[in-house]
């Protein structure tokens, strides 16, 4: 019975390094991983790498190594990205294991079986940037129209797959499944696409040597694009692991950007159902990162490397601001300008000065221990807390990102007007009000442990610094909603640590 949450990044290219681009996805993946943990689900997260690539067999030329060798080096260098990032993901599958391509192997077999694959001939032109077969009306002065690069002219026999035959089957699933694929746009894109007809399409290459042959036919390699969209059922036990395959498979959600959507939400579950196997419940695409205007590419030169900003930056503020600034589901630009200022703005003079000023008073009135809360309840941040648990849980898990992390930075702005209004420093000069001064900093206390609960997912260090602080027992990691979401978990008589500033202000 399936009882996991499972998501999914793309696998990656690897002709070269991640770029920031990238990142955006896993750490979006991730965040919507660590935040299924928090609710107590278990969780599947997995990413990978997609090495059948021609691309990768060219550059693996240019380098005078074997593409084994160039794929065996290459992966260190994403992993040691994954792992900077804090990216929690349970499996990193690469298409050359032989886990994949054993299975990838059982699933094209049982679709030729099935009499869904046949010989045929493909005439056309191919993007080799894209590995895509195209149309010539798509293309601009006969180039590829999103890499600007000649097509190849292809003239070969391929195994064709019955894309066509699964048209209509596939509205069906579009209709009584509204919020397969998100946001709305990208679905109503895809309809038309569906309902503008489909063409079968080819899953094996002749001319190509650098893949996973074809088990009946080993003179043809699988179809780079084929043999990808399979690791999200071969890394889940497909043919190989059937108990664990029921408790993860369907997946909940496939991530990625506009630029692979076709693949994942027409050919890839008309795949599946020609191999009888369930459907992924949602595919989610979110906007390009542009630079400059212009959509960050390796082709054209313009990636960024992760760590350029996290050595900068940090972890934590990496992972926020690309959440916070680029609304999920658009496209959005990134600069150091931005950047800066949004760290400045809401995380030193927001998050950090909140923690250190709430801190700071608790050491100073009340020897560093939790006051006791007021007794009537009505506290204007136990209120807003409530809420913020409610609102958080209701964007996470219909994946408006931004949505939930500017509810959790609304809080933290509510709170530090909270305490302006309040003046705790003028309470605290008057002994005749001690109990106000109590309660007033009890809720600032309480506010900065949900602060912290929440968002552990997206900036899990910062966040553990801050549960730390606080001086509470229990591990962050160990604690589930919606029990810890309630408000006045926190201990009176906790002895809190102060220590470093959360996100000390930056100068550029
Ligand atoms: N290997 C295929 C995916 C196979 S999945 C079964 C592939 N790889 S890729 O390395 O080109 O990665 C494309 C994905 O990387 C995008 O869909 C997106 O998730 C991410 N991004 C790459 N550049 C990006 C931006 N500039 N902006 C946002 N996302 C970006 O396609």
């Amino acid at each position: 019975m399936k009882d996991t949450f499972y998501v999914t990044t793309p696998i990656y290219y690897v002709n070269g390094v991640p770029h920031i681009g990238h990142a955006y996805t896993t750490v979006a993946c991730d965040v919507i991983a660590r935040y299924h943990r928090l609710r107590g689900e278990a969780v599947f997260f997995l990413t990978g790498t997609d090495e059948h690539s021609q691309n990768v067999a060219r550059i693996a030329e240019e380098n005078g190594v074997s593409p084994e060798e160039w794929t065996d080096r290459m992966i260190p260098e994403w992993k040691r990205v994954w792992e900077r990032l804090q990216i929690s993901y349970d499996d990193f599958i690469r298409t050359s294991e032989e886990r994949h391509t054993r299975a990838a192997q059982e699933f094209v077999k049982a679709l030729y079986e099935r009499g869904d694959v046949y010989l045929g001939t493909y005439e056309g032109p191919y993007c080799v940037s894209c590995e895509e077969f195209k149309v010539e009306a798509e293309l601009v002065d006969g180039q590829c129209p999103i890499h600007r690069r000649p097509v190849e002219h292809l003239s070969e026999e391929n195994y064709f797959f019955r894309l066509s035959k699964y048209q209509d089957a596939l509205l069906r699933h579009y209709e009584d499944n509204p919020d397969f694929v998100v946001p709305e746009e990208r679905r109503n894109e895809m309809l038309s696409f569906i309902r503008g007809g489909l063409r079968d399409l080819s899953v094996s290459r002749k001319s190509v040597t650098w893949g996973i042959p074809l088990p009946w036919d080993p003179g043809h390699v699988i179809y780079v694009w084929v043999d990808a969209l399979l690791n999200y059922v071969t890394a889940a036990g497909f043919g190989l692991e059937e108990g664990r395959f029921r408790s993860v498979w369907p997946a909940d959600v496939h991530v990625m950007a506009n630029d692979i959507v076709r693949f994942h939400s027409v050919i890839w579950p008309a795949m599946l159902m020609a191999a009888g196997v369930p459907i992924p419940r949602q595919i989610c695409v979110h906007g390009y990162m542009l630079v400059g205007g212009e959509k960050m590419s390796k082709t054209r030169l313009t990636g960024i490397h992760p760590f350029e900003l996290v050595d900068f930056f940090g972890v934590d503020a990496y992972r926020y601001y690309f959440l916070r600034e680029i609304t999920f589901g658009r496209d959005g630009s990134f600069s150091w300008e931005s950047m800066l200022a949004r760290y400045n703005a809401d995380l030193a003079n927001g998050w950090g000065n909140l923690a250190s000023r709430v801190l700071a008073m608790v050491d100073s009135y009340f020897d560093g221990v939790v006051p006791e809360p007021g007794g009537d309840g009505t506290g204007v941040l136990s209120n807003l807390g409530g809420e913020l648990v409610e609102r958080f849980d209701a964007h996470m898990t219909t994946l408006r990102l931004t949505d939930a992390v500017a509810s959790l930075d609304e809080f933290v702005r509510e709170a530090n007007r909270y305490l302006v209004e309040v003046a705790p420093w003028a309470l605290a000069k008057d002994a005749s009000r001690r109990r106000e001064l109590e309660a007033v900093l009890y809720e600032a206390l309480e506010g900065l442990r949900l602060i912290a609960l929440l968002a552990f997912p997206i900036m899990p260090e910062a966040a553990g610094r801050l549960w730390e602080q606080l001086g509470i027992d229990d591990r962050l990691e160990d604690e589930r909603l919606p029990e810890a979401g309630r408000w006045g978990r926190l201990q009176p008589g906790t002895k809190v640590r102060r220590g470093d500033s959360l996100f000390p202000r930056l100068e550029s």
